[in-house]
């Protein structure tokens, strides 16, 4: 964890010191292998060496000869492009101090715009309670034993495979008796041989409005003498959630709207899943209420029933209805906290223009300890009861948001 802070650290500072060089030309700013941009011969404005990766600004002739060479070396997307709009606010703000990486991991959308119809204002539904109770804390230590049972959930393991086939099979079993028909499939990724998990409840009367429910189903570790990687509270336990979701879910009326829910694929080498996803539902012109993330739920480091809500590269609104929804019907303790970087899926979302939360199963300075260690297994420090809590939240944040909502405008974009 902390390299991977220090590794954040330093594009923050990279990103922040290129913007002080950057002027006001029109090319597009872009992060880069810095060997790549080498060898095409595009200026580098600055770079970070422990990392390998350098700011530049690209035109339209370069453009395609950064293509060209990241293709050759077989790294698709071998750059990544930043979002125009803000960037000209953020130099002539620079002298705030603030790093431009945090800045736009506060707006409400990652800087650019929002992909998303308006919220409505929360009604109280007696049917979500119901489904809340059905909840079982047992049905969770049974999936998560079951995921942490294999070896490792590594992307870039020898069968990065076996257990998402294995997974797609019990998602089935689980959405067999639904009163509607979902949609089952496996995701493949530019980025990683590993596939995500999409089961699509498809909306009945706004289909192509989305809900998002996601949590990585990979898991690392990063001991050099034993490859197992059980991966139980980072990140069985979110599976299991959306898993008992799906359950629960599937006894209930078709929804309104359509609601996505993704395991998805090497999040810990860096969102790769997530990041190709979101894109492509950008790319689509999709449009999402919100995106959940779940990324470890088990340990209850602030007691049980205390969670912890990333305020960065999520949305304020979404947090702020968030509340609303908690008062109605979970009643969890809510600290606000930072992971003060990209540190799951919801920065995927967040960064291609939707709305994302991200409930935590503490602050994040009180989180489980052993978090990318063959320790992450179930042991009495893990809290099945806690962990069903961001269940019931998945349940409750599915079932009113896919409501068709009697807002005037539903295009209508609250901006940042
Ligand atoms: N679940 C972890 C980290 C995490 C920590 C999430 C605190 C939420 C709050 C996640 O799977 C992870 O390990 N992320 C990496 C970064 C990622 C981009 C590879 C990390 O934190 O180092
Ligand atoms: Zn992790």
């Amino acid at each position: 964890m902390a390299m991977k802070t220090k590794f954040l650290v330093t594009l923050g500072a990279l990103l922040f010191s290129g913007l002080v060089h950057a002027g006001k030309t029109a090319s597009p700013l872009i992060l880069a292998d810095t060997s790549l941009l080498m060898e095409v011969g595009i200026p580098i404005l600055d770079h970070a060496p422990e990392i390998g990766v350098s700011l530049a600004r690209l035109d339209s002739l370069d453009e395609a000869r950064l293509t060209e060479a990241a293709h050759r070396h077989g790294k698709c997307g071998g750059y990544q492009r930043l979002p125009e709009a803000p960037w000209q606010s953020l130099i002539e703000s620079r002298e705030t101090g603030r790093s431009a990486l945090m800045d736009l991991a506060e707006m409400e959308t990652g800087g650019v715009p929002l992909k998303g119809p308006a919220l409505a204002p929360l009604t109280f539904d007696p049917s979500i309670p119901a489904a809340l109770n059905q909840v079982d804390p047992e049905r969770l230590r049974q999936t998560v034993a079951y995921l942490s049972n294999f070896d490792t959930r590594y992307h870039k393991g020898s069968t990065p495979n076996a257990h998402v086939d294995a997974f797609v099979k019990k998602l089935e079993a689980l959405v067999a008796n639904a009163p509607w028909k979902a949609q089952i499939d496996t995701v493949t990724h530019q980025g990683t041989q590993q596939k995500s998990i999409r089961v699509r409840i498809p909306g009945r009367t706004q289909p192509d409005v989305m809900v998002v429910l996601g949590a990585h189903l990979d898991s690392i570790t990063y001991s050099y003498w034993n490859r197992r990687a059980p991966g139980a509270d980072d990140n069985a336990s979110g599976s299991a959630n959306l898993h008992e979701a799906l359950r629960i879910l599937a006894t209930q009326p078709q929804p309104d709207r359509t609601i996505d829910l993704f395991w998805y694929a090497g999040e810990e080498g860096g969102l790769i899943g997530s990041s190709e996803i979101a894109r492509a539902y950008a790319r689509a012109g999709n449009q999402v209420v919100g995106a959940l993330q779940l990324d470890m739920t088990l340990f209850a480091g602030d007691g049980e029933f205390t969670l912890g809500s990333m305020t960065d590269y999520t949305s304020r609104e979404l947090r702020t209805w968030f509340a609303a929804l908690n008062q109605a019907y979970i009643g969890a303790k809510v600290i606000e906290d930072k992971c003060g970087y990209a540190c799951s899926d919801h920065a995927s979302w967040h960064s291609n223009g939707f709305r994302s939360l991200m409930p935590f199963e503490s602050s994040f300075d009180r989180m489980f300890g052993d978090l990318h260690t063959d320790n992450d297994v179930i042991s009495d420090r893990l809290n099945f009861k806690h962990s069903a809590m961001f269940t019931k939240i998945a349940l409750a944040f599915a079932m009113t948001l896919a409501k068709e909502s009697a807002s005037p405008s539903p295009d209508s974009s609250s901006g940042r």
